[in-house]
């Protein structure tokens, strides 16, 4: 009989998002003549080169890289059961055979949808609707959701407080956590600060680590870091980023230096990059390569889920070095 494999399942929690992306020249703030990224004159019907509709919201764009990976992707949150954008969001995590059979419906929930206006180079404004967020209580009734799961992933759950009470089920139920936060998980540094003793893999970009430890450089941040998780990243875009699970620090540079076509979702597509290597048993190093690929092949891309890599693409080497801590 061969080895019984044991493929980890992650729970992944947090918004969902419709991102319709609006892509001309005339949104290039640097080209002279192009007017509509300082304004959009009144009553003007305007020819728009291309639109893309995708999803996003970074729970459902991390299940993504977990399916693709070979993980068992699982969704928790409350979507609505009238709007479009939540039909849009399940359609989509389903065909990627993400699981949402923890997923509720309410008719009072509205997903959130952004309009992006972006330029040729890559630059953009967003119009935002937040839609109506689903109460704490009703996103974890689903208890069962936590069954079986290795790893829980919340991200842009709205409040503190659900994220506290998240953190404390996966703990209760002995799962490990990762947290890469989102806007709303930053605004409280110090409420941030309180929960990463129970944070088994933290990842942030360099802005975000600095709000909650000292440190110029991304080693720095790291080592500062260290002293919370056991395992801490530091990205800072095209500059590289920075790693170390207790034992040893990976620093590394750029995979490739592609033309970024959108970065709406680089940090989802590393964050979860990582962990996708990482649940499987793959080292720091190997984990921050996929990472790294990961993410590149997202802002090559339009959208937040088109450009995440399935299981078996080759990887090519990069600058990586690793040291003992
Ligand atoms: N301009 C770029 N060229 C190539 N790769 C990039 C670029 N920007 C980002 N990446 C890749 O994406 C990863 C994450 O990007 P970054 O450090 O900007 O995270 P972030 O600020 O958390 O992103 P987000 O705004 O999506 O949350 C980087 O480590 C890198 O691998
Ligand atoms: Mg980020």
């Amino acid at each position: 009989m061969g080895a019984q494999i044991n493929i980890p399942t992650i729970l992944c929690i947090g918004k969902a998002t419709q991102d319709v992306f609006l892509r001309d020249d005339e949104f290039d703030p640097h080209k002279e003549g192009k007017v509509l990224y300082t304004h959009l004159p009144l009553g003007a019907k305007l020819d728009i080169e291309e639109a893309h509709f995708t999803t996003g919201g970074n729970a459902t764009n991390v299940a993504v890289t977990f399916a693709r990976q070979g993980l068992h992707s699982r969704y928790l949150w409350v979507l609505g059961s009238d709007d479009p954008v939540s039909k849009a969001v399940l359609d989509e995590l389903d065909s990627e055979s993400v699981d949402t059979r923890f997923v509720q419906q309410r008719p009072e929930v509205k997903a959130s949808f952004s309009t992006i206006l972006l330029a040729m180079t890559g630059e953009r404004t967003i119009l935002n609707f937040h839609g109506v967020v689903p109460k704490t209580k009703d996103v974890l009734s689903q208890e069962d959701a936590f069954d079986g799961v290795s790893w829980v992933y919340p991200t842009a759950l709205g409040d503190y407080e659900t994220l506290e009470k998240v953190i404390h089920e996966a703990k209760k139920r002995g799962s490990k956590i990762m947290l890469n936060p989102a806007g709303s998980e930053l605004v409280d540094p110090k409420r941030l600060k309180a929960m990463l003793h129970d944070i088994d893999v933290l990842c942030l970009n360099k802005e975000e680590m600095q709000l909650l430890v000292e440190g110029d450089t991304l080693e720095e941040l790291v080592r500062h870091g260290s002293t919370y998780c056991s395992v801490v990243i530091v990205s800072d875009g095209p500059n590289g980023v920075c790693a170390s699970d207790g034992k040893t620090i990976v620093s590394a540079g750029m995979y490739e230096d592609v033309p970024v076509i959108d970065r709406t979702g680089a940090g989802d597509a590393f964050a979860s990059g990582f962990l996708s290597q990482w649940a499987k048993g793959k080292s720091l190093k190997e984990s921050i390569i996929f990472a790294s690929a990961n993410s590149t092949s997202v802002v090559g891309i339009i959208g937040a889920k088109p450009g995440i890599l399935h299981e078996h693409t080759a990887l090519h080497d990069m600058p990586i070095e690793e040291k003992e801590i």
